[in-house]
């Protein structure tokens, strides 16, 4: 009955914005229309409209926000907003693949445009972001970034954002992208998606950052089925402290150098203090190969783009069951191997220090930089890295190699490096493991 109370308190209600002082107050149209999940997108305006320069916009707590519609909530100023319900993303898929924004980067598309200077996002008193991802993740049978499918989140044209305490659960797509922006922070970040189906969740990162700089996110727990955290180009000075990723790809530099007419840029990177159960990857670096080509199992085509990685941390991980700890590989999207060595991107300096736990498999790590432009400055400190059957005293199956294998290409001073190289890494090493490395002729089918 505190709904009746506050509308009738609210004589200056618009739509359905309790407006005081210079907070604005969001309540459902659904307590107005009989449950119906009437869409809450033309409230959300109205908020942001009346609050969102020097003021405090708050989705009111335990509410359901039906969101059924695009959001563009930019330009906000010294605004401070606080989800304390749930926002609800409808499943018209037809609806956002038609309509969602085109965010440019691999012509991905977004649900919601966020962001603006001096802004502050919290989740909290047990609000939360519904993407209702498991139509998204049903209808897409495992393809690999449908045309339209939206990212869930995009902090976009921003500066000194701080996201906190969010949680997205079922995002549809990717879950947060910032792009174009300086100071943006993600703190105390929750990301889970899991499907109840035979169809994986696939393309559901949990973070992707692009032509920005000055970025954190600290103290993060992301189930997902691709990267934990995907750092795309021109992103420089990235911190990544504390993140738990389950089941996903870890984190990621990439995958880089896709267009020829737009150089990536990659520099300042620290991952630290991050764990990885039952990942695919834990540190990864994926470069497209030096030539543009049309077949790719990434659903987009692409290559021969310039530019370059350095100076990347990657510090205190535990690994648990990953089947390929650490790889760098620079031709990600051609299966065969083509090309591989063509890659105009050049990697270097890059620090693999402290990491420890086990391998899915006999391989701890793969390393292959491209004829073009070999790798100086690649190191292991501390690495240690042992397969779980090894560990428990039990043999590999299906190969000669039982002790751990560390492949190598093109690193530049090797015998300086710190690894302990002991085969060549191929061409054509693929970035989803699911065998043993058969002997140096062989390398994954996948
Ligand atoms: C989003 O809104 C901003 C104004 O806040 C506008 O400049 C921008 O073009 C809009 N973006 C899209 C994709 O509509
Ligand atoms: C999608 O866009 C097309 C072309 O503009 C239009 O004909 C169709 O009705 C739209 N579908 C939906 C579900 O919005
Ligand atoms: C944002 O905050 C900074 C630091 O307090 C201030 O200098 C700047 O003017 C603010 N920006 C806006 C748009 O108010
Ligand atoms: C970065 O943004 C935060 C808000 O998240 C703000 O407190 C801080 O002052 C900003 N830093 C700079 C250098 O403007
Ligand atoms: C993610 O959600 C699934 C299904 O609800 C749950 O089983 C799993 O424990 C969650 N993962 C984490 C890391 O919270
Ligand atoms: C879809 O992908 C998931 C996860 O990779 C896999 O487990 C599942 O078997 C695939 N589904 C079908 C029907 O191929
Ligand atoms: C690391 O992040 C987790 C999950 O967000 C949090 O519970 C924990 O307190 C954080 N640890 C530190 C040292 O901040
Ligand atoms: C990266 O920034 C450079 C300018 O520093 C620009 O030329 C290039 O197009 C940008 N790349 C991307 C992928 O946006
Ligand atoms: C490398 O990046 C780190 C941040 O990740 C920064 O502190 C350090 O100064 C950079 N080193 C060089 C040589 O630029
Ligand atoms: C890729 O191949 C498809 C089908 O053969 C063609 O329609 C498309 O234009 C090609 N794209 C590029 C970028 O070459
Ligand atoms: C790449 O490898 C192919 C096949 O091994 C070879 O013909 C070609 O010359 C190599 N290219 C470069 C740039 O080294
Ligand atoms: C680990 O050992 C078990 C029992 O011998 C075997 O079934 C399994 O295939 C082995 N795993 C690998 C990756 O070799």
């Amino acid at each position: 009955m505190r709904l009746f109370l506050s509308l009738a308190l609210a004589p200056l209600a618009a739509s359905f914005v309790v407006h005081k002082g210079n907070t604005c107050t969001l309540f459902p149209e659904s307590l107005k229309n009989g449950g119906d999940a009437v869409d809450d997108v033309p409230s959300v305006y109205e908020a942001f409209k009346q609050c969102g320069h020097n003021g405090k916009v708050i989705f009111a707590k335990d509410h359901v926000f039906n969101i059924n519609s695009v959001m563009n909530t930019t330009n906000l100023e010294n605004c401070e907003v606080s989800l304390r319900g749930e926002l609800r993303w409808s499943t018209d898929i037809p609806y956002w693949l038609n309509n969602s924004y085109p965010v440019v980067l691999q012509d991905q598309h977004t649900a919601w445009l966020f962001g603006g200077e001096n802004v502050t996002f919290r989740g909290e008193e047990g609000g939360w972001y519904n993407g209702n991802g498991q139509a998204w993740y049903t209808q897409n049978e495992n393809q690999s970034n449908q045309p339209g499918r939206p990212i869930s989140m995009t902090i976009i044209d921003s500066k000194n954002v701080l996201i906190d305490g969010l949680s997205i659960i079922q995002p549809q797509f990717w879950a947060t992208f910032v792009v174009q922006s300086k100071n943006v922070s993600i703190t105390n970040f929750y990301v889970n998606a899991t499907s109840n189906d035979q169809w994986g969740t696939v393309n559901t990162d949990g973070y992707d950052s692009w032509n920005s700089e000055d970025l954190l996110i600290e103290n993060a727990v992301i189930q997902n089925q691709d990267d934990c955290i995907a750092v795309k180009g021109n992103t420089t000075n990235l911190l990544v402290r504390n993140v738990t990723c389950h089941g996903n790809y870890g984190m990621a530099i990439g995958s880089v150098g896709q267009y020829p007419t737009m150089p990536d840029y990659v520099e300042d990177v620290t991952f630290e203090d991050i764990r990885c159960y039952d990942c695919m990857e834990a540190a990864l670096i994926k470069t497209w190969q030096g030539v543009a080509e049309n077949d790719s199992s990434n659903g987009d085509a692409g290559g021969g783009g310039s530019g370059y990685v350095k100076n990347i941390t990657f510090r205190d991980f535990e690994v648990v069951n990953t089947a390929l700890p650490i790889q760098i590989s620079q031709c990600i999207y051609t299966e065969s191997g083509k090309d591989c060595n063509t890659s105009k991107m050049a990697i270097s300096d890059i620090t693999y220090s402290n990491i420890k736990g086990t391998s899915r498999y006999n391989i701890a790590s793969s390393i292959y930089c491209s004829d073009v432009h070999p790798c100086p400055g690649i190191k292991f400190e501390n690495v240690e890295i042992d397969s779980v059957n090894s560990t428990m005293g039990l043999p590999l199956a299906g190969t000669t190699l039982q002790d751990e294998v560390f492949q190598c290409t093109n690193i530049i001073d090797e015998e300086n490096s710190g690894i302990p190289c002991n085969h060549a890494a191929p061409s054509n090493y693929g970035q989803s493991v699911d065998t043993n490395v058969k002997d140096d002729s062989v390398s994954s089918e996948s």
